[in-house]
């Protein structure tokens, strides 16, 4: 059965952060509709697709009434009332009415919009859900429940406060299904909280639902989390491991790493020694952006480091651009990719970047935004793709929750099919 949609409303509407973002409702010829709400970053890489903002004076320049345009003239134009076979050729044909390569014409945030929000429809109108459409679209074997990964403190761009490094993650991988995993991350995070405001700092969270108190240093912020694992009743490392996003793009100048918070300079290899200094001494399982966008040498450095012990992420590095990924692939410069579809702006974009990782046995994160909305589309994107982790932020702020909740539906709808999936237990083994 193809897809034909007869008709696509866009709106305006708000994110998680109070600024303008875009929705997008696709009604197929059946009768079917679906609806996808696109999310937006802080620390966005140079390399991403273009997300289009209307500038001037209204909505302080960040409105989106163009994307919105875009949606009900050039790409209703190029996509309502014809039958695509497949999600690949109605996202090909989005793609092909926008023509540039950054997408910066029509907006990658309003390609992104009617592409999800057809996938919804087509799941729709076929009676499944996302995620089994999904997995049908990636070619999946078999399906796993993401570990998740829960920010639950934050610093860098999300925050005001002097921590260099953007996100401290809790990955609750060593237990036996995706309830307890996100019962283990509520416990710590809840713990978390009263070890913060014992120590008289703020319990105020950051944009991704995480704390953001006025710690001293990169390591008061991980024994905070070691003690909280610990007094939640976890074995850090085994049970509850951590994770970081450094976004270390947001610090490079070009020429060095300015840790502000550390009150320090270093340049590349400098940096990856202090890595390595972190790594042996916290039970640390994954670091994303762990160097700049465009250090290719410090990325490779990196991995040739550290990479067999922890997982190391490229976000801004890849961008989940198929293009970018080759060359990491050709340099090893990274052994997982972070996948957020609106870096990319198509459904079939972002399933071919996962692709071409697994293929090359690294391993995919799916990821939300700094900026966030109600959708949980990448819920079931991990789900369906079986990629075996998620990044959506703390367990609070219903942005973040709306994705741990969609998590918890696909669980129960799998009933003894739900497994966790067990991403690299051979590399965390040396922690426990
Ligand atoms: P962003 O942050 O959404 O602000 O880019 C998330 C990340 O860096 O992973
Ligand atoms: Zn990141």
């Amino acid at each position: 059965m193809g897809i034909t949609i007869s008709q696509l409303r866009a709106r305006q509407v708000l994110d998680s952060r109070g600024n303008p973002t875009i929705e997008v409702d696709a009604t197929l010829a059946g009768g079917a509709s679906g609806r996808a709400l696109v999310p937006s970053g802080a620390s966005t890489g140079s390399h991403e697709a273009i997300e289009l903002r209307d500038g001037g004076t209204r909505w302080m320049g960040k409105g989106v009434q163009g994307a919105v345009a875009s949606v009900h003239g050039a790409l209703s134009d190029a996509v309502v009332g014809q039958e695509f076979p497949s999600q690949v050729e109605l996202d090909a044909a989005l793609v092909a009415a926008d023509g540039t390569e950054d997408r910066g014409r029509l907006g990658a945030n309003a390609i992104l919009g009617v592409s999800l929000a057809a996938a919804h429809a087509t799941a729709a109108q076929e009676g499944i859900p996302l995620w089994q459409l999904v997995q049908r679209l990636a070619g999946a074997d078999e399906v796993w429940m993401p570990v998740p990964m829960l920010n639950v403190i934050n610093g860098g761009e999300h925050a005001n406060n002097a921590l260099d490094v953007q996100e401290f993650m809790i990955m609750p991988h060593g237990l036996s299904d995706f309830s307890a995993a996100l019962e283990a991350a509520v416990a710590t995070y809840h713990t978390l909280r009263g070890l913060i405001d014992a120590q008289g700092m703020s319990t105020a969270v950051g944009d991704e639902g995480g704390f953001a108190p006025e710690v001293a240093s990169t390591t008061h912020a991980l024994d905070l989390l070691v003690e909280a694992i610990t007094r939640a009743g976890f074995e850090p490392g085994r049970e509850v491991a951590i994770a970081l996003d450094v976004a270390a793009t947001e610090l490079h100048d070009g020429m060095t790493y300015a840790l502000a918070g550390e009150r320090r300079s270093l340049g590349a290899e400098a940096l990856v020694d202090w890595y390595a200094e972190l790594v042996d001494a916290y039970p640390i399982v994954s670091i994303e952006d762990g160097m700049a966008e465009d250090d290719w040498d410090g990325w490779v450095q990196l991995t040739e480091r550290i990479g067999s012990r922890v997982q190391v992420v490229g976000d801004d590095l890849f961008v989940t651009n198929v293009g970018r990924l080759e060359r990491g692939i050709e340099h090893a410069a990274a052994t997982a990719i972070l996948i957020k579809p609106n870096q990319v702006g198509t459904l079939s974009e972002t399933l071919a970047a996962m692709s071409r990782a697994a293929g090359a046995q690294m391993a995919s994160i799916v990821s939300h935004r700094s900026g966030e909305t109600e959708d949980a589309t990448i819920a079931d994107l991990a789900v369906g793709t079986g990629c075996g982790q998620i990044k959506t932020g703390a367990p609070c702020r219903s942005d973040r929750v709306a994705k741990y909740n969609q998590l918890l539906r696909i669980e129960q709808q799998l009933g003894d099919a739900a497994r966790l999936a067990v991403p690299f237990a051979d590399t965390v083994e040396s922690h426990a």
